[in-house]
């Protein structure tokens, strides 16, 4: 289960990558925008400012996150719905999918079947983490596999969900489009005010979120305090804060840029 709240904590820090994502998106009156994965929808509202004109939807399968996001007084339709099953309408000129397809193993082949459905000339534009291998995953990893813990998080940690850029840009070309594919790895510093480590209260609002929901109440405390341990060691407070590389993969690419310059 999602919880909006959890997720909102580092409202400012998570949103930095879609604005940088949607920034290569040159779509001028996009006809319809869907907003993949769009949780809360506080993003998602900022794509109605940016084309007024269109018909904006915010599509998440997280009932708890809709019910957020449709309790904001914005000209967006939401809906539960799960990206496996979601198809493009002829007029979806803008697809966008915000640190979402992370959670979703197929989600190449959903990319390579979109590039094709999508109108020539539609935007298509994700953001993935990639820090898959930074400490704090490690240290999930690390703590996950100590004895206790190994049996109840069997097979829950994903390894490496999500491609290298040049995978994803090689995957869309070969599907006709024009890409455009980057990298950037943001230092958020994050302030050690609190009780938790920070990065602890961080990965609460993502990737912790299925050992959370595998733990009972009391395995929970304990794991949470020794994943504690293992970041404040990773990530070290210095001057009140803690430094958090945050490494993360983005891809906007334009369809059917081969049949344009081949007509
Ligand atoms: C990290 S949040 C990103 C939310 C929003 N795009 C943003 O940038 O703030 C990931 C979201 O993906 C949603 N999600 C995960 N798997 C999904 C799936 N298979 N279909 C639709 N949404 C999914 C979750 O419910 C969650 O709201």
């Amino acid at each position: 289960m999602w919880d909006p709240s959890t997720y909102l904590r580092y409202g400012d820090e998570r949103s930095r990558p879609f604005h940088d994502l949607l920034a290569r998106v040159g779509a001028e009156r996009p006809r319809a925008v869907i907003d993949l994965g769009c949780g809360p929808g506080t993003l998602t509202a900022t794509l109605a400012g940016r084309w007024p004109g269109s018909r904006i939807t915010g599509l998440d399968s997280s009932p708890e996150m809709i019910a957020r996001a449709a309790a904001l007084d914005v000209p967006v339709t939401f809906g539960v719905r799960d990206v496996r099953d979601w198809r493009p309408a002829p007029d979806v000129d803008v697809l966008v999918g915000n640190a979402v397809l992370q959670w979703v193993p197929e989600h190449s082949d959903l990319l390579a079947h979109w590039a094709t459905e999508l109108p020539a000339g539609a935007w298509l534009a994700f953001q993935v983490p990639g820090n898959f291998a930074a400490p704090s995953h490690l240290a999930l990893h690390e703590v996950a596999g100590r004895g206790r813990w190994r049996e109840p998080l069997a097979g829950l940690l994903r390894a490496a969900p999500v491609d290298e850029p040049v995978g994803y840009a090689a995957l869309l070309t070969g599907a006709g489009c024009a890409v455009d594919a980057w990298e950037t790895t943001y230092v958020h510093l994050l302030p050690a005010a609190g009780a938790d480590h920070p990065v602890l209260a961080w990965m609460e609002g993502t990737a912790l979120r299925p050992v959370r929901a595998a733990l009972d109440a009391a395995g929970w405390a304990d794991f949470r305090a020794e994943l504690g341990v293992a970041l404040a060691e990773a990530y070290p407070v210095r001057q009140g804060q803690v430094y958090f590389p945050f490494r993360r993969i983005f891809v906007v690419a334009r369809t059917g840029a081969h049949a344009e310059e081949n007509s």
